[in-house]
């Protein structure tokens, strides 16, 4: 090794040794007679001094190193007269009596600092600069022990890491595909995997019992904070299982990530419906850090026993925004009655966004002294009022923020005010962990544009056995086998019971538009499987890269990936995508116009 310690260990301990420490110029100070510089590697930052103790020689090419010049240094450690205690070196220098310019660098352009001056777009180009910052490396070391700790919960469950192909054919996740030319095969193309799903079917059948992979998945969709074209999936899967047995083992995962990387001990993960989470959340993935569920004034789906009139209210006129809408929910914004009228204004401004999309929002005041006002109450008494604080069990200093409207329109707007009460509230905190079992998700969702049923997770996705004959009738309202994990409002897995019975998912694809012939071609080589003895199975995937930005506190997955794509699916770092020669495109024998 050219080094005998790193830039991170040495301490008052070491007093006296020799040692050659190899690294980075973080900075230097020239103090005329003395030089101080500090030297930096993945490890930490050491003092280095030279003063008039130092060769003349040395002492002069310590005054022209620039920053990120690398440098390897040899000299006794000494105690430091100004120490610093806030870094594990800071009590010690190395007094250099030889110094060593392994390589030049140019100047870097942005700070090598933890509080960088770099814009986005100029540290994606130097991602390699970016990735010298503690903040971006420390994310990629939680990331690496993060894995570390799946492969070895995992394997100590007997489960087996298997590598499934990466050129493959079309698999529907929902997402378009990435595809690859084929050159012996003219005209032909693989596509890139959405995600291994049919393959760790397959290894079932194999009868390899419990799968898993730490894999790539590529998928051609818009791009996000928590979405990337290439990401990646702790995918598993297990045999003769039931869902229970899924969500024991998964949850035992989890709760060992935050055990073992956190220190956190983790409560039992509840559960709740994705009806429920629909109608209390409006999102199939809440943010359970905080309440202020959804309550319901009217709900056309319900009868008057079921639920109280209050939005007819006692008084003669009525509010015809009410009248006409077939829910009118609301959420109380605890202790914020006080809010004034340009706050109220921003948020109506907020939901009105065109993203959001909501007419207006009313407001009902809880006011200190016990009086209620609200922006409809031209339409209604305080006795209606008060009614409603009850629905809402309101205190004095309490604001309820309702909206009205058609019920799957208004229930994600409210989502969105929902959220954004809990940002402005504080209620979101980073170092809070709530995570959530959603299940019983529908199995089918409609689909305006093409006038017809998705599977809303996947295609091999079992119907619940009970719900088989609404496939029918009512294919709308059956319920999967399926379930997502939510940490503090995002997906971070989802999986399902699958079909093992050729019949069932033949008609799982009959009822997904697909003829006999297209979903033989598609899909044959998995029913045909089925026909070998597939055993019942099922499994989930997690997004790997989400589960890694929960566990540093981040917003955007970008940070926990050593080199991500920007908002447009570019590396602007390589350059990518880019075009290729004519000379490639023909032996693809791909035609362009471009
Ligand atoms: P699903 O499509 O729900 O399930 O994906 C599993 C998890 O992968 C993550 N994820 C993403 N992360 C980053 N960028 C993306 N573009 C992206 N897309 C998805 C999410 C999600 O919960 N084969 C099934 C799993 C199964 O049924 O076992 C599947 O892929 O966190």
């Amino acid at each position: 090794m050219l080094r005998t310690n790193t830039c991170g260990e040495l301490t008052l301990n070491d007093l006296g040794k020799t040692v050659t420490l190899c690294g980075w110029v973080q900075k230097s100070r020239d103090l005329g007679g003395t030089t101080f510089i500090d030297v930096r590697d993945r490890y930490g930052i050491t003092q280095l001094v030279f003063n008039d103790e130092t060769a003349a020689d040395i002492k002069e090419q310590a005054r022209v190193l620039g920053r990120e010049f690398v440098i390897k240094v040899t000299g006794k450690v000494i105690e430091r007269s100004n120490k610093n205690l806030k870094i594990p070196t800071g009590e010690i220098e190395i007094a250099v009596a030889e110094l060593e310019i392994l390589n030049q660098s140019k100047v870097p352009p942005f700070l090598i600092e933890d509080e960088t001056d770099g814009g986005e777009e100029l540290r994606a180009k130097y991602r390699y600069l970016d990735l010298r910052r503690n903040p971006i490396r420390n994310n990629l070391v939680l990331r690496h022990k993060m894995a570390q700790e799946v492969r070895k919960y995992l394997d100590g469950l007997d489960f087996i890491e298997v590598e499934t192909p990466v050129l493959i054919k079309s698999t529907p996740e929902g997402a378009r595909d990435f595809v690859v030319p084929s050159r012996m095969n003219p005209g032909e193309f693989y596509a890139l995997p959405q995600s291994p799903q049919t393959f760790k079917q397959l290894l079932m059948v194999s009868g390899f019992d419990r799968y898993f992979q730490i894999v790539k998945c590529f998928r051609d969709e818009d791009l996000r904070a928590d979405r990337q074209p290439e990401f990646t999936q702790i995918d598993c899967e297990m045999s003769f299982i039931t869902q229970e047995d899924i969500l024991n083992v998964f949850e035992g995962l989890v709760r060992t990530l935050f055990k073992n990387v956190k220190g956190i001990n983790l409560i039992e993960v509840p559960r709740m419906t994705y009806a429920d989470a629909m109608r209390l959340y409006g999102s199939d993935k809440p943010d359970t850090r905080f309440g202020m569920a959804f309550v319901e004034l009217k709900n056309v789906e319900k009868s008057a026993s079921e639920a109280p009139l209050l939005w007819k209210g006692g008084g003669e006129a009525a509010f015809p925004v009410f009248d006409q809408a077939e829910l009118v929910i609301g959420i109380n914004a605890k202790n914020c009655a006080a809010y004034t009228r340009k706050q109220l204004d921003e948020l109506t401004d907020y939901i009105k966004r065109p993203q959001i999309g909501a007419t207006g929002l009313i407001y009902l005041r809880y006011n200190l002294d016990g009086t209620l006002k609200s922006s409809v109450d031209k339409f209604y008494n305080e006795e209606d009022l008060k009614k409603w604080a009850e629905a809402f069990s309101a205190q004095p200093g309490d604001l309820m923020l309702l909206l009205a409207g058609k019920k799957d329109k208004v229930r994600k707007q409210l989502n969105e005010l929902r959220l954004e009460m809990g940002n402005r509230l504080g209620l979101r905190d980073k170092n809070t962990f709530s995570p959530l079992w959603v299940l019983d998700f529908p199995l089918l969702e409609w689909d305006e544009e093409t006038q017809r049923h998705h599977a809303m997770h996947h295609p091999f996705t079992s119907p619940k056995p009970e719900d088989i004959a609404l496939l029918e009738t009512n294919p709308g309202e059956v319920r999967a086998n399926a379930y997502d994990l939510v940490i503090n409002g995002t997906e971070v897995g989802g999986g399902s019971i699958r079909i093992h019975d050729r019949n069932l998912q033949a008609l799982m694809f009959k009822h997904l538009g697909f003829s006999p012939e297209e979903a033989q071609k598609q899909f044959g080589f998995l029913m045909d499987a089925f026909e070998f003895g597939a055993p019942p199975h099922g499994g989930i995937a997690f997004g790997f890269d989400r589960l890694c930005s929960i566990f540093a506190g981040l917003d955007s997955i970008r940070d926990v990936i050593a080199f991500p794509k920007n908002n447009s699916g570019r590396d602007v770092m390589i350059d990518s995508p880019s075009t290729i020669d004519r000379k490639q495109l023909d032996e693809l024998k791909i035609k362009t116009t471009i």
